[in-house]
C-alpha cells in the first residue's frame, strides 16, 4: 500500500481534475472565492485541473460531508467558511467531525460582512434603519444560506444585540446568491452577507448597504467607506469577519497535502488573487494561519468561541 500512496502522490494531479466542492449556491460569495482559487493554483500545480463544484444545502453541512467520505486522494477538495467551526454549534447532527474528519490545507482570506436592505427600504442611514426595524416588528423577514452559515451567524448576533428578533422572520436559501437575487426583487427584507457577494451590488444601488461588521469601518475601500460599523452605531464589542479556509478527506496521503498547500501559499500570494480578494473587501491571508496545523489550532478555537456566542444569543438561536 506505500508504493501506491508514494507512485499516487508522485504522479498527483494525474490526467484528473481536482474538484473544490463549495457547499453553498454558484454565484455566492463561497463560490466566488473558489473560483478564484481555483484559477490561481491551477498556475501552481503543473498540469493541475481545478474545477468547482456546488453542493448546496443545510448550511453548508451537505456539501462538508460529501467531501468527509470522499476519497483521500486528493481530487475532491473543500472550501468551507466560519460555518465549519459554527454549523456544531447549530446542528443537532452532522455526520462529520469537524476536526477529525478532514486533513487541513490553510486558511484562505478574512471576510467582513455588510449589513443591507432591499432598494425599496426607506431607510438610508443605519440610525434610520434600526428605527424602521424596531418600528416594523414582525413584517419583516432577514435572509440567510442556511443554519451555521456566515449570514445566518451575522443576522444571529446582530438580532441579539438589538433584541429585536420579535421584528424579523428568517427565510434560509441554499446560498446568498438566491437570497441576493430575492433581496434586489425585494422579496425579502434585510440580510448580512459577506462583502465579497454584495460590494458590487451596493455600488450598482441594487441593495441598500447600511453598516459593516468590523470593529472599526473599512475606511480604505472605495466602496465600503461610505459605511459605519455596528460598534460605531452603539452595538458594543460588535467585530465580525468571517474567514474560508482549504480541506481534504482524512487520510489524504501527506505528500498530497503538501503539494496543495504549497500551491495554496504561492496562490495567496498570486498578485491577481490578491487584487481580486481587495477589490471586494476582503484581506488574502499572508501569515502563518496558511500553514495546515495553524489553521486547524485556528478553527478549534473558533468552534469554542462561536459555541458560546450562540448560546449566548440564546431564544435568538432558530
Ligand atoms: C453564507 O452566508 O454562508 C454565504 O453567503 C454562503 C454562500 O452563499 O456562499
Amino acid at each position: 500500500a506505500a508504493v501506491v500512496v508514494g507512485a499516487q502522490a508522485q504522479t498527483f494531479p494525474g490526467s484528473k481534475p481536482v474538484t473544490i466542492v463549495v457547499p453553498f449556491a454558484a454565484g455566492g460569495p463561497t463560490d466566488r472565492v473558489a473560483r478564484d482559487l481555483a484559477e490561481a493554483m491551477r498556475k501552481f500545480v503543473p498540469g493541475g485541473n481545478f474545477v468547482v463544484e456546488n453542493s448546496a444545502g443545510a448550511g453548508g453541512t451537505i456539501g462538508a460531508n460529501k467531501v468527509a467520505k470522499a476519497a483521500p486522494d486528493g481530487h475532491t477538495l473543500l472550501l468551507f467558511h466560519i460555518g465549519m467551526a459554527a454549523t456544531p454549534a447549530l446542528y443537532r447532527k452532522i455526520s462529520y467531525k469537524p476536526l477529525e474528519d478532514f486533513e487541513f490545507l490553510g486558511m484562505v482570506n478574512d471576510v467582513p460582512m455588510t449589513l443591507i436592505g432591499k432598494p425599496q427600504l426607506p431607510a438610508n442611514t443605519y440610525r434610520d434603519f434600526e428605527n424602521y426595524i424596531r418600528a416594523n416588528a414582525g413584517n419583516l423577514n432577514i435572509a440567510h444560506a442556511g443554519l451555521g452559515s456566515a449570514s445566518h451567524i451575522c443576522g444571529l448576533l446582530w438580532q441579539s444585540n438589538l433584541q429585536s428578533k420579535e421584528a424579523m422572520t428568517t427565510i434560509p436559501f441554499g446560498g446568498t446568491a438566491p437570497a441576493m437575487t430575492a433581496l434586489i426583487g425585494g422579496q425579502v427584507d434585510v440580510m448580512c452577507d459577506q462583502t465579497t457577494n454584495t460590494t458590487q451590488q451596493i455600488e450598482s444601488g441594487r441593495v441598500k448597504a447600511f453598516a459593516v461588521t468590523t470593529a472599526k469601518p473599512l475606511s480604505n475601500h472605495p466602496v465600503l467607506k461610505h459605511y459605519p460599523s455596528l460598534q460605531e452605531m452603539g452595538l458594543k464589542g460588535f467585530n465580525l469577519t468571517i474567514w474560508h479556509g482549504l480541506y481534504a478527506p482524512k487520510g489524504t496521503p501527506a505528500a498530497i497535502t503538501k503539494t496543495l498547500n504549497d500551491a495554496l501559499k504561492k496562490a495567496l500570494k498570486d498578485p491577481e488573487f490578491v487584487k481580486k480578494n481587495e477589490g471586494l473587501g476582503a484581506l488574502v491571508v499572508n501569515d502563518k494561519r496558511v500553514e495546515p496545523e495553524e489553521h486547524k489550532k485556528f478553527v478549534a478555537a473558533e468552534m469554542i468561541k462561536i459555541k458560546a456566542a450562540v448560546d449566548a444569543a440564546g431564544k435568538y438561536a432558530d
